[in-house]
C-alpha cells in the first residue's frame, strides 16, 4: 500500500481563497482591514521563520500584519505591557506571541494578558476552556484545528476512531486529542514516559506524532491502513523532517507529507482565526 497524501499546502490554500473573498467583500463595504499583531522575543531564528510566514499568509488575504520584535532580556511585565498596549488598539483584531519565549518569562501571566476576543491562539484558560468542555464560543488551537481540517478533508473517519496523540503539550497535543474526544474518538494521549509507545500506536487508527524526536515513529509501529499525522519540523542536517522514520507511506493509508502537511495548515487556521476575531469585535 502506499498511503494517500493528505496535502495541507492544497488545503490551506482554498481556506485562505476563501479568507481572501470574504476579507476583500467586508472592504467594499466600507469596514476597516482585520489586522494580525505578532510579537517575539528573543533571537530564536525558527520563531522569526514561522511569524514571517504567519505574516505573509495574512497579508495574502488581505489582513494586515504588525511585527513587535524584543530583546531576549525583556521582562515578563514589559511584555504584559505590550499585550495591554495591543488589546486596547481598535486597529488590532488578533495578538500572537510566538513560542518557545524565554524561559525567564511567565508564560502563564502572558498567556492570561491576552484580551480573550483578540486571542487567535486559542491559549487563553476562557477560550481553551471552552474547547475543553466542547462548548461554542472558544478559540480551537490553530495546529490541532488544521490537523481536524486536514483528516476530514482526506475523508478520514473521526467517530469512532482509536486515535493515538503521541505528545501533550498545551500548543498541539492536548488541544489536538480534546479535539478529537469532541468528535468521538476514542482518544489516547502518550508521552515521553509512556511504556511501550508500540502498543499503543500499533493500535491506532489516527496516529497524531507531535513528539519533536525525529524518527521516534518508525514504520513497524503503524498499523496498516491507519492515518498518520506528522506534526514536528525537526532540523536535522538543515532539513526538516519530522517524527517518522522511514517507510511509514508503505504501511498507512494517509499521510501527511512534511513539509507540505501540517505547517501550511496551521498558518491557514491562524489566518481564519484572525478573521473570526475581527468578526467577533466588529460583525
Ligand atoms: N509555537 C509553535 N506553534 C505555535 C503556535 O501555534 N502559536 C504560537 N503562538 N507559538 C507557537
Amino acid at each position: 500500500m502506499t498511503a494517500r497524501l493528505l496535502d495541507g499546502k492544497a488545503a490551506a490554500q482554498q481556506i485562505l481563497d476563501d479568507i481572501a473573498t470574504k476579507v476583500g467583500a467586508r472592504v467594499a463595504a466600507g469596514k476597516p482591514r482585520p489586522k494580525l499583531a505578532t510579537i517575539i522575543v528573543g533571537e530564536n531564528p525558527a520563531s522569526a521563520l514561522y511569524v514571517r510566514s504567519k505574516q505573509k499568509n495574512a497579508r495574502q488575504v488581505g489582513i494586515d500584519s504588525e511585527d513587535h520584535r524584543l530583546p531576549t532580556e525583556t521582562s515578563t511585565e514589559q511584555l504584559v505591557e505590550l499585550i495591554g498596549v495591543l488589546n486596547r488598539d481598535e486597529s488590532v483584531s488578533g495578538i500572537l506571541i510566538q513560542q518557545p519565549l524565554p524561559t525567564h518569562i511567565d508564560l502563564f501571566q502572558v498567556v492570561i494578558a491576552v484580551d480573550p476576543v483578540k486571542d487567535v491562539d486559542g491559549f487563553h484558560p476562557f477560550n481553551a476552556g471552552l474547547v475543553a468542555q466542547g462548548l461554542p464560543g472558544g478559540v480551537q488551537p490553530c495546529t490541532p484545528a488544521g490537523i481536524i481540517e486536514l483528516l476530514d478533508r482526506g475523508g478520514v473517519r473521526i467517530e469512532g476512531a482509536s486515535a493515538v496523540v503521541v505528545g501533550r503539550s498545551n500548543i498541539v497535543g492536548k488541544p489536538t486529542a480534546l479535539l478529537l474526544l469532541k468528535r468521538s474518538a476514542t482518544v489516547t494521549v502518550c508521552h515521553t514516559r509512556t511504556k511501550n509507545l508500540a502498543a499503543f500506536t500499533k493500535n491506532a487508527d489516527i496516529l497524531v506524532a507531535a513528539a519533536g524526536k525525529a524518527n521516534l515513529i518508525t514504520k513497524d509501529m503503524i498499523k496498516p491502513g491507519a492515518a498518520v499525522v506528522d506534526v514536528s519540523a525537526n532540523r536535522v542536517d538543515n532539513t526538516q523532517i519530522g517524527d517518522l522514520g522511514p517507510g511509514v507511506e508503505e504501511v498507512a493509508g494517509w499521510l501527511t507529507p512534511n513539509p507540505g502537511g501540517v505547517g501550511p495548515m496551521t498558518r491557514a487556521m491562524l489566518v481564519r482565526n484572525t478573521y473570526d476575531a475581527e468578526l467577533r469585535r466588529r460583525p
